[in-house]
């Protein structure tokens, strides 16, 4: 790559894109004209275009489950009609934010109202989560103080309930099926927790529930007037932008929420217009799977020079895994390429203590994603100056290495490491919000270009279907029915 830099002075520019406050320099790859160009000419071929077309227009690309993927309607900013199967569902997407809107300012107004508990696991917590904490890195430094209780773990429990006043707090039972075993058990214990202190009218008061399945919240208890819906051609991983985000709009208020949305929307019309060689989440698509395809880099590591941030890699790791993490084709076949890296990663520069040394010198490439804001909400520039220049570092340290002195074999960098440098001109909800809808599309296209359907989780089923058999069993004192191993350690938790 150091040689390309100097054969081109303007390598730089040429291989960067900017979209409104997000730029983006991708000049650090192992690429050139020549490859852009075979590349952009693959994704042709393999219909790209007109996918995306197909995404924009609700067409039922969740072929294995017979669903549109259509979360970009939830953001469109023009009011334009968004049809799935004939149906418009502008309509309802409009009623369900006006909802939300006047519920957000009734409870923030609502001074008896101090905690929010969001209860809810993948897709219904991270996204909410890593944008509520992005926006305010504190659970108290917004109007509310608010818990993400997500894992069946009884410490997270315990500390979230010692936290929380019961009359003062809001719950909100986030979930797609409202059946997800997590969820659901941790609901069951919060309600317990509501009821003790308030009473069973007043713990119902309290819960709110945020559904594709309004009759189960319904059923649950949740009165109707509380529950806010969303819909089956909304995916998990892709919801925050729907009544799923109620705990970050209540949070950090409805503006922000609104200007999430606008900025999502931006990345969208950017995704839907530009030629695919302009084209950011096409062109970050097209550079994983030339890494992951003709280079077999296994993984894909993400570092955002930002602590608030510091949620952004695990929501990251469920959009693109649980998207592209598939052996399956589209067609029910067997996909003949290797599919989604592993996405790992963690806020710099503290990473820069734990795995560098591993991005370095290890024997393993990673691409990397920098992800940076130009500038910092706090009251220490120097500070900020010190981060930033630590990211431009770290970059340039994988592009160039260091030829080692002599005798001293393990001062060597043979640099030549691939990097992406996002720069955002501030972290504000905007920029979050086409920060995550450029992940999501590069996503969408990276599955496209693989064969497999990237909106389907079929993964996560079996292992879901056996924690409840062995948690039954397990409780009942029977070991029957499975491999050496499992019977072994079943009588070894034994409750007996
Ligand atoms: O992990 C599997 C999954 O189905 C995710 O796709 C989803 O985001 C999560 O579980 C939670 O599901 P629900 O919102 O239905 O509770």
């Amino acid at each position: 790559m150091v040689d390309l830099f100097d054969a081109d002075p303007q390598r730089a520019a040429h291989f960067s894109i900017e979209v409104g406050p997000l730029f983006c320099d991708f000049s650090k790859n192992k690429i050139d004209d020549e490859t852009v160009r075979l590349l952009v000419s693959w994704a042709e071929s393999q219909k790209l275009p007109a996918a995306i077309k197909a995404l924009f227009e609700g067409k039922l690309l969740n072929t294995t489950e017979k669903r549109a993927a259509l979360h970009t309607a939830l953001r469109s900013q023009d009011g334009k009609a968004c049809y799935i199967n004939g149906s418009d569902v502008a309509p309802e997407i409009a009623i369900t934010k006006q909802k939300m809107q006047q519920f957000v300012s009734q409870i923030r107004a609502n001074k008896s109202i101090n905690y929010i508990i969001n209860i809810g696991v993948g897709g219904s917590d991270l996204g909410p989560k890593m944008v509520t904490r992005a926006l305010s890195r504190k659970a108290g430094h917004q109007r509310f103080e608010s818990y993400f209780l997500s894992n069946i773990d009884g410490h997270v429990l315990d500390d979230i309930l010692a936290s929380c006043e019961p009359s003062e707090t809001l719950v909100i039972v986030t979930s797609k099926t409202f059946t997800t075993l997590e969820t659901m058990h941790n609901a069951d214990k919060v309600k317990a927790w509501l009821d003790d202190a308030v009473g069973e009218q007043g713990a119902n008061e309290r819960i709110v529930a945020v559904t594709a399945s309004p009759e189960r919240a319904q059923e649950y208890g949740v009165a109707q007037g509380n529950i806010f819906p969303f819909w089956e051609w909304v995916g998990g991983r892709y919801s925050l932008w729907s009544a799923v985000g109620l705990s970050i709009a209540l949070c950090v208020g409805w503006d922000r929420f609104e200007k999430l949305l606008a900025g999502a929307a931006e990345m969208d019309r950017h995704f839907a217009e530009a030629p695919l060689d302009k084209n950011l989440p096409v062109i970050l698509a097209l550079l994983g799977c030339w890494y992951r395809n003709w280079f077999d880099y296994r993984s894909h590591c993400v570092v955002p020079y930002d602590e608030r941030l510091k949620y952004f890699v695990p929501y990251l790791q469920q959009l693109d895994m649980e998207s592209n993490g598939k052996a399956v084709g589209r067609a029910g076949d067997s996909v003949s390429v290797k599919t989604g890296p592993v996405i790992w990663g963690r806020p710099g520069s503290n990473s820069q203590h734990a795995f560098f040394q591993w991005l370095h010198q290890g024997k393993d490439i990673a691409p990397v994603d920098f992800i940076v804001a130009r500038k910092a909400k706090h009251k220490h520039p120097e500070t900020h100056q010190l981060l930033v220049a630590n990211a431009i570092a770290q970059a340039e340290a994988l592009l160039c290495g260091k030829q080692a002195p002599g005798g001293q074999p393990h001062r060597q960098f043979d640099g030549n490491r691939p990097s992406n440098f996002i720069l955002l001109e501030k972290l504000n909800a905007f920029s979050i919000g086409m920060l995550v809808a450029l992940y999501e599309h590069k996503a969408f296209a990276q599955g496209w270009l693989w064969g497999v359907n990237s909106f389907d989780q079929w993964g996560v089923e079996l292992g879901k279907h056996l924690a409840s058999t062995i948690f039954y069993q397990f409780t009942h004192d029977d070991h029957c029915g499975h491999d050496a191993s499992t019977q072994g350690l079943l009588s070894r938790v034994s409750l007996k």
